[in-house]
């Protein structure tokens, strides 16, 4: 009940601590998170002035060419510095030449940790004018939002190795799930689920036929809560399954509640099935508000197109929609999606990945064109 209490108050403090002015902490980060997050900048700074309120961005250089310049992703004291922000907008972190667990660990997953970004909120919706590679659907059709346990799980980054490099080597990688973690990040996903007030659903997904104990434990956390929300149905789906049925009928699912990695594995498959990862919004939430949330896509840095100027900056502008949407101002927000959508829908102006041929500043100009 307590817990029901704080997120009734935080939904209605989110309109109450409306301010006027946001301070954005904008990392770009590698490859085409430069690009789009410079497209998502311009548009949210044409919203902001639509709507009377300020955006006060502050750049942060902290990517793969720091890390060249720097021997580190961000400097030492770089979460302190965040601190003070009320969201931090980011865009891609990885590079081809050094490793990815370098790289992420050493920015991203930190941040998301640090600041007990809780729950990773990810929503596919199949818009008019996007091409699915499923038969038979129809816009709207698909509307789910997958919530990701994103602080602990499996990329909890416990473990070691043991005779690195000898031929006797042993790598251990720890799973980390705690009842606290699981708890709190199901009652998020029923909390959105009667907030959301479509299918009132919620899908909890895990393996615990094969992981014996951590999924038997987020198995037990799932029955627990769901009996303190009787108006929100349920299910639950084996992690194996869940993938096939987001194909073979993704029209069922409301809100899905998932852990770290499958919820990772699951929204790229959302986004597929939704077009496109130029079109896979996220932000990872501290639904607390103690500390700054975080906003960034689905998809990462792409080195495969980048610098061709093709990249598809709706996913990163969605995202910022989601940004403002947590920070109060939901009305910018619907306006934002709305313009992304008439210019998917229009058809006129879209990045390949859409099948259009134009740029990736065309588009961010059609969008502000529709604002
Ligand atoms: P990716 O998401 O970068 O790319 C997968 C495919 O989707 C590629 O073909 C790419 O061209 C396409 N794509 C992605 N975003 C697109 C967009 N906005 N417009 C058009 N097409 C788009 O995944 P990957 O190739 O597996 O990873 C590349 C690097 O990014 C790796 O270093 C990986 O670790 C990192 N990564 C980072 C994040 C993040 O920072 N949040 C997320 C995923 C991957
Ligand atoms: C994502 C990404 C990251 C994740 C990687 C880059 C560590 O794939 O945000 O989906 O797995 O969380
Ligand atoms: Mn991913």
């Amino acid at each position: 009940m307590i817990w029901l209490e704080l997120y009734k108050s935080l939904r209605e403090s989110r309109e109450e601590k409306k301010l006027n002015k946001y301070k954005i902490a904008v990392i770009p980060g590698d490859g085409i998170g430069v690009e789009v997050v410079s497209s998502a900048i311009e548009v949210l700074s044409h919203i902001s002035k639509k709507n009377d309120f300020e955006l006060k961005f502050s750049n942060f250089d902290w990517s793969s060419e720091y890390y060249f310049k720097n021997g580190v992703m961000m400097p030492d004291d770089g979460i302190n510095q965040l601190t003070e922000f009320d969201a931090i907008f980011l865009g891609a972190v990885g590079h081809p030449d050094i490793q990815d667990h370098i790289t992420l660990n050493g920015l991203l997953l930190p941040i998301r940790r640090a600041f007990d970004q809780f729950a990773c909120v990810r929503p596919s919706i199949l818009y008019p004018g996007v091409e699915t590679p499923l038969k038979n659907i129809k816009p709207y059709d698909v509307d789910f939002i997958v919530v990701r346990e994103n602080t602990e799980g499996e990329y909890a980054n416990v473990g070691g190795f043991q005779y690195k490099n000898f031929p006797e080597e042993v790598a251990v990688q720890s799973a980390v799930f705690t009842r606290k973690g699981c708890e709190r990040v199901i009652r998020y996903a029923f909390e959105l689920a009667l907030e959301r007030n479509k299918k009132n659903h919620v899908t909890s997904i895990t393996k615990s036929n094969a992981q014996g104990y951590s999924m038997t434990l987020w198995d037990r956390c799932f029955e627990d809560i769901k009996s303190e929300y009787p108006k929100v149905s349920t299910n639950s789906l084996l992690i194996d399954a869940a993938c096939m049925d987001f194909i073979r009928k993704p029209t069922e699912f409301d809100v899905v509640v998932a852990s770290n990695l499958f919820g990772d594995i699951l929204t790229d498959i959302g986004a597929i099935i939704t077009g496109s990862m130029g079109l896979a919004s996220s932000g990872n939430i501290d639904p607390t508000r103690k500390n700054p949330s975080m906003f960034e896509p689905t998809h990462g840095s792409a080195p495969d197109i980048v610098g061709k100027e093709i990249s598809n900056p709706m996913a990163q502008i969605l995202t910022g929609g989601i940004m403002l949407s947590h920070l109060g101002e939901t009305e910018a927000a619907k306006e934002l999606e709305n313009s992304v959508k008439k210019v998917i829908e229009s058809g006129e102006i879209l990045t390949p990945d859409l099948g259009g041929h134009s740029k990736t500043k065309e588009v961010t100009q059609a969008i502000i064109s529709k604002l």
